[in-house]
């Protein structure tokens, strides 16, 4: 049994699918898509473990395809890689109406669906997403991109999938610590947009990331259905979208300040950074300390840091952190940007925060 989500952008627009066993079977549905050689492209961890189920699958459904297996981790999303993973496919003779399978998390997302994008000025591309953040968040909504010394994510396109399979199954395989980052996401849905979402989530997240297998599906459904409306209002970010930013102002300053050494996980700084938000709303009188907290508790029993004393090593000093926010800054008319909450879920976008109020949650 899966879920099916549509994210309604009328000519782009596309289902996402959500079940258990997905990649076992997933001939009916990528079959009309598949055209010519179909390059799955993967990493090598996702590769060990689940491409050869796939590719057998595929081969009984009579799609020829070819996995193209890179290195894991950020560092993958690279202009060497995406000029290497292009140049690939055109040897192996993807076609302008072929399709791009992406297996993986994030990085493979983002990296195959940029390729995708730009190869023989664009070709279609598939989302099969293996991580709880790739379900959740990324393989939704199009945005595609490689890293540069200049900044995470700066390169790169809208470029929806015409088609996500997100198979639960394959999240029994992840490392918990992967699993948690992803449900930093998951949470942030809640805090951004739905309450009920959230006390669903302090009876039921639990089981979910215990391995449950129907609480996992609805879950994951939830938020796909969240993004899904999201994406369909404001496809490019005009507005409500950015949104899903919730804690990554505060949360991107933390990764930069670890290095994006593995210290910290992108999920684990959002985790931090969503609750250095409502410390902040609180400051400016938008949230009660209780629903903070409510929140901070929620994550810290589930297993993810929710504040900077929870952060292993040396605490990154204000000033350190205010640097990292203000490289932000430039990109928006000089003024520091955040998500904020007026109440649990229910979040706004403020441009005009009093640096001091910033500075004073980063001292707390
Ligand atoms: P990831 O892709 O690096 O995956 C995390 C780790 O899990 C990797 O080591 C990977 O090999 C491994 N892995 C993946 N699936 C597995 C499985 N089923 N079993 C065992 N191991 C598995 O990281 P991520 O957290 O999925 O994604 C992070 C990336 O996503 C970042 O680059 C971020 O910028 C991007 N992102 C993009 C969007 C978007 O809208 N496009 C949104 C959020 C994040
Ligand atoms: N993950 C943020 C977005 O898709 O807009």
């Amino acid at each position: 049994m899966s879920e099916i989500v549509r994210v309604a952008l009328a000519e782009r627009g596309y289902d996402i699918h959500i079940g258990g066993g997905l990649l076992d079977r997933p001939g009916p549905l990528l079959k009309p898509l598949c055209r010519g050689m179909t390059p799955v492209v993967t990493d090598e961890n996702v590769a060990r473990l689940h491409l050869e189920k796939l590719v057998a699958a595929l081969r009984d459904a009579g799609i020829d395809s070819r996995p193209i297996i890179l290195p894991p981790g950020e560092e993958t999303k690279s202009f060497t890689n995406l000029e290497s993973l292009c140049r690939e496919m055109l040897r192996l003779g993807v076609e302008r109406g072929g399709v791009v399978l992406a297996l993986g998390g994030g990085v493979i997302g983002d990296l195959a669906g940029f390729a995708a994008g730009i190869l023989k000025r664009g070709v279609d591309f598939v989302q099969m997403p293996t991580t709880l953040l790739a379900q959740v968040d990324s393989s939704v909504g199009g945005k595609t991109a490689i890293d540069v010394r200049e900044g995470k994510n700066l390169i790169g396109l809208f470029h929806q999938p015409k088609l996500v399979l997100a198979d639960t199954a394959v999240l029994s395989t992840l490392p918990p610590r992967e699993l948690l980052s992803g449900y930093a996401e998951v949470v942030k849905y809640a805090v951004l947009g739905d309450v009920t979402f959230f006390d669903w989530l302090e009876t039921n997240g639990g089981a979910a990331l215990a391995g449950d297998a129907a609480a996992l599906a609805q879950m994951i459904a939830h938020c796909c259905r969240m993004k899904a409306a999201i994406v369909a209002r404001d496809e490019r970010e005009s507005g409500e979208r950015a949104l899903l930013n919730l804690g990554h102002t505060f949360g991107h300053a933390l990764e930069a300040a670890s290095g994006y050494s593995g210290a910290l996980l992108h999920g684990e700084a959002v985790a931090i950074g969503m609750v250095l938000a409502l410390r902040l709303s609180e400051r400016l009188g938008h949230v009660s300390r209780l629903e903070t907290e409510r929140v901070a508790a929620h994550l810290r029993q589930a297993g993810l840091p929710a504040g900077l004393t929870d952060l292993g090593g040396e605490r990154p000093p204000p000033e350190r952190l205010l640097e990292f926010m203000a490289r932000d800054k430039k990109a928006d008319a000089g003024k520091l940007k955040f998500v904020l909450a007026r109440g649990l879920g229910n979040a706004f976008v403020s441009a005009d925060v009093p640096l001091d109020a910033v500075k004073a949650v980063l001292a707390e």
